[in-house]
């Protein structure tokens, strides 16, 4: 007894010796001769991603404990620029911000660290980590060299994150074994300068000689180059691991080979189904990557909470995403293993280095129930209105000097005898519409609506316009995203359109110092409103708050803003961390635009982050509608190949239109009769790929959204790991199959690009084709 004791003293004492040993001296860690180097010797990066501002403070430790217990010997972690600057010139670094804790928290548990500081991260963040008040320049424009605003203020923060972190860099004596610069630059732009502008930045804040990295796609690596940082790749569950790295070895024929994020689950979008990845695929192509001895970082290991207003959103189209950020991950949003975690822990048994032990997990925090709380005071919104500022013309928030939240527009109506159309440009994201108090109905984003009936009015009539902001655009080209109405309302009546000028502005931030201001009553409101209440707990621990009862809106217990909920799913319950419960009394704010079935909330112990009501507004055929291709002549026809990658076919001659149409005659393996498409490009006649931004699909014949997220519009969402399928599950519709695209402008292209699903199966990959192309819509039978 006594000497096993003391032998586990010992055993412990050289552990801290060791681990103090690693990092007390200064080491090295570079991309050498096909393999990573630590310290000069071959060095496998076995790394779990972990985003700090998504566990709360108190768990951090726990969360790096989980990844190690998983095998895992580095940390993978974002900064958000947007989180440490939230206004300019105002850093933080304290508390939840702390970045060098974490760091040291990693270092403390005998972990290497990667850090990848942007400035743009992506990450399904709010404007990829861009702050939102770069929007105030009317003209910005960002991730290019081309503006100087935006390059002056990355540099800025690039600096601030150095005095933080520099000190770590493993040639100091630290643990941060690689800095990445930007993020997955290859799907935005082509500004090369603006990429080795990032580089110098990152340099000169301190990271002066730390191995620097930066990442992007197989399929688009190569289109550029930056002198003296290595170059990773990411790609999903179930990839072909030798296909993704097929052209990187011709390339970088002596590079060693990485995956610096390795898609474990995926993300999901409010009205959405929620996204799995099997353990098979994810386990079979990362088991393939430990064979070929590649280094990867497992994104995410632990999602997390997207909590209070930081979720993004993707467009197009435009959905934005739920608070959970579970990810389907190894390790669940409440930190607990999952069978993804025990099955990457014993796939990584049999990997370890001579003498290498992986621990045991540490325990997992409890869970309590938390038994039904009811809200007996309210507080409506058109009682509770803050101070108004005037303008002329409709402006965002931004320019209300508003970052987030819900903006209220009101302005006086001109007489209209008859009903007539308002119109809404643009509308970022939901609203609701109201003349004189009444509602009159509500427009969303998600589904391009922005016009709606209104009623005959009287002059003077109030009209008002409650918009409400959700995730800003986080990925791609549409991320200059301002919020509230960007540019103008106008009245479409008969052949007069006028628009709408005089606003008084209402400003609803979502600091929780705000909402606690609001009176409280005991009498029930009718609409938009504040919802108070206290509990009192005995014993605290992580719980699931139910919001399935409610509308849309968000929640703040004990001042933390838990996030964003909304009726239409998938996720119906909110993570509360236990670490914010109090023992004794505590406090709920609940702010609904809608009016809730009941007015109370419990906590529950297991998540809800699948249960969607599916929208049939959403998919592309309408009941009944069929096309009608009869008199139609293909502009092109033709068979594409088998096998991964893009597929390229030049037309012989240029063709034009506004509108095409792409049908699917059969598949590779002929007995399958679904078809899927991972992504779909025009050539214009430059040979570069036309912008997509505002296409919209018009119609396809068969969707499978019910047992994942296969809709038509995942043809153009620039994401080559999400594709269109038709339905395998209910309904199967057999060949051929159809997609119809409205480009919104008239193009002239000289041929098109297919891009087959990327994950290992090859169901659905399309053989023969038809294409059609022209300057009005095709039939659709109704
Ligand atoms: C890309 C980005 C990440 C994240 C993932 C999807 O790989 O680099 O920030 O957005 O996609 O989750
Ligand atoms: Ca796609």
């Amino acid at each position: 007894m006594r000497i096993s004791k003391l032998i586990r003293a010992i055993v412990l004492f050289m552990t801290l010796v060791t681990q103090a040993q690693t990092f007390n001296k200064s080491g090295t860690f570079e991309a050498g001769e096909k393999t990573f180097l630590l310290n000069g010797k071959p060095f496998l990066v076995r790394a779990g991603e972990l985003h700090f501002p998504r566990i709360p403070r108190e768990y951090w430790e726990h969360r790096i404990q989980m990844c190690k217990a998983m095998g895992m010997n580095t940390i993978c972690i974002y900064l958000f620029w947007n989180f440490h600057e939230q206004q300019p010139d105002q850093f933080d670094f304290t508390g939840q911000k702390d970045v060098a804790e974490f760091v040291r928290l990693v270092q403390k548990n005998g972990m290497y660290c990667i850090v990848r500081p942007g400035p743009y991260a992506c990450a399904e963040w709010d404007m990829g980590g861009l702050p939102w008040w770069l929007l105030k320049k009317n003209d910005l424009q960002v991730r290019t060299a081309n503006d100087s605003y935006f390059m002056e203020r990355s540099a800025k923060y690039l600096k601030e994150v150095g005095k933080q972190l520099a000190p770590y860099q493993i040639q100091n004596g630290g643990n941060i074994i690689m800095v990445q610069v930007e993020n997955e630059y290859g799907v935005f732009g082509n500004d090369v300068n603006y990429m080795s502008k990032v580089r110098d930045a990152v340099r000169s804040s301190g990271f002066d000689t730390v191995q620097l990295f930066r990442c992007d796609w197989s399929s688009n690596f190569f289109k550029y180059d930056v002198e003296g940082v290595y170059t990773a790749l990411n790609f999903g569950a179930g990839s072909n691991i030798e296909k993704q790295f097929e052209k990187y070895q011709e390339i970088y024929p002596k590079a060693p080979l990485m995956c610096s994020e390795y898609w474990t689950g995926w993300f999901d979008y409010w009205g959405r189904a929620h996204e799995t990845r099997s353990i098979s695929s994810f386990i079979g192509s990362l088991k393939d990557m430990l064979d070929r001895n590649i280094s990867f970082s497992l994104y995410m290991a632990h999602g997390g909470t997207s909590f209070g207003q930081w979720g993004g959103a993707n467009a197009p189209p435009f959905g934005s995403m739920v608070a959970s950020y579970d990810y389907n991950a190894p390790i669940n949003e409440a930190g607990q293993p999952t069978d993804k975690f025990y099955a990457v822990r014993d796939l990584m048994k049999n990997y370890l280095n001579p003498g290498e032990t992986i621990p045991e997990p540490p325990a997992n925090y409890p869970v309590i129930a938390i038994p039904k709380i009811t809200f007996n005071k309210s507080a409506s919104l058109f009682e509770n209105l803050p101070k108004a500022s005037n303008a002329i013309d409709i402006k965002p928030m931004e320019f209300f000097d508003q970052g987030w939240g819900r903006i209220l527009y009101r302005t006086k109506l001109p007489e209209s005898k008859s009903a007539f159309k308002l119109k809404i440009t643009d509308l970022h994201d939901w609203a609701l519409i109201y003349v004189n108090g009444k509602l009159v109905g509500n427009l969303d984003r998600r589904k391009d609506e922005n016009t709606i009936e209104m009623p005959a009015v009287k002059k003077g009539d109030v009209l008002d316009i409650l918009v409400e902001a959700n995730g800003r655009v986080n990925y791609g080209k549409t991320i200059i995203d301002r919020k509230g109405i960007t540019e103008r309302v106008e009245i479409l009546a008969g052949t007069v359109t006028a628009n709408l000028k005089n606003w008084e502005v209402f400003n609803f931030p979502v600091d929780h110092d705000f909402q606690k201001k609001m009176k409280f009553k005991k009498e029930k409101i009718n609409g938009p409103g504040w919802y108070h209440a206290t509990f009192n707990l005995n014993v605290v621990g992580d719980s699931y708050i139910d919001m399935s009862t409610w509308g849309k809106g968000m929640v703040w217990i004990n001042g933390y803003n838990i996030g964003r909920y909304w009726k239409i799913g998938p996720q119906q319950t909110l993570f509360m961390p236990g670490c914010w419960l109090k023992k004794g009394k505590n406090e709920v704010i609940i702010l609904d635009l809608e009016v809730p079935k009941e007015s109370q909330i419990s906590g529950v112990t297991i998540p809800v982050l699948d249960k969607i009501v599916i929208d049939e507004s959403l998919l592309h055929r309408k009941k009944g509608e069929t096309l009608d291709l009869s008199a139609e002549i293909p502009s092109n026809e033709g068979a594409l190949s088998s096998g991964q990658g893009w597929k390229e076919v030049i037309f012989e001659k240029e063709l034009q239109g506004q509108y095409f149409c792409f049908e699917a005659l059969d598949s590779q393996n002929l007995k399958d009769q679904s078809s899927s498409i991972a992504e779909l490009e025009l050539i214009g006649t430059d040979g570069v790929s036309i912008n997509r931004s505002k296409w919209k699909i018009v119609y396809a014949d068969s969707e499978e959204v019910s047992v994942g997220n296969y809709s038509a519009e995942k043809i153009f969402d620039q994401q080559e790991s999400t594709f269109w399928s038709t339905a395998w599950t209910v309904s199967k519709t057999p060949h051929p199959h159809h997609v119809v695209v409205n480009m919104e402008d008239n193009v002239k292209i000289k041929g098109f690009r297919y891009l087959p699903r990327t994950d290992k199966s090859t169901n659905g990959n399309v053989k023969s084709y038809r294409f059609y192309i022209k300057p009005d819509l095709f039939v659709i039978k109704k």
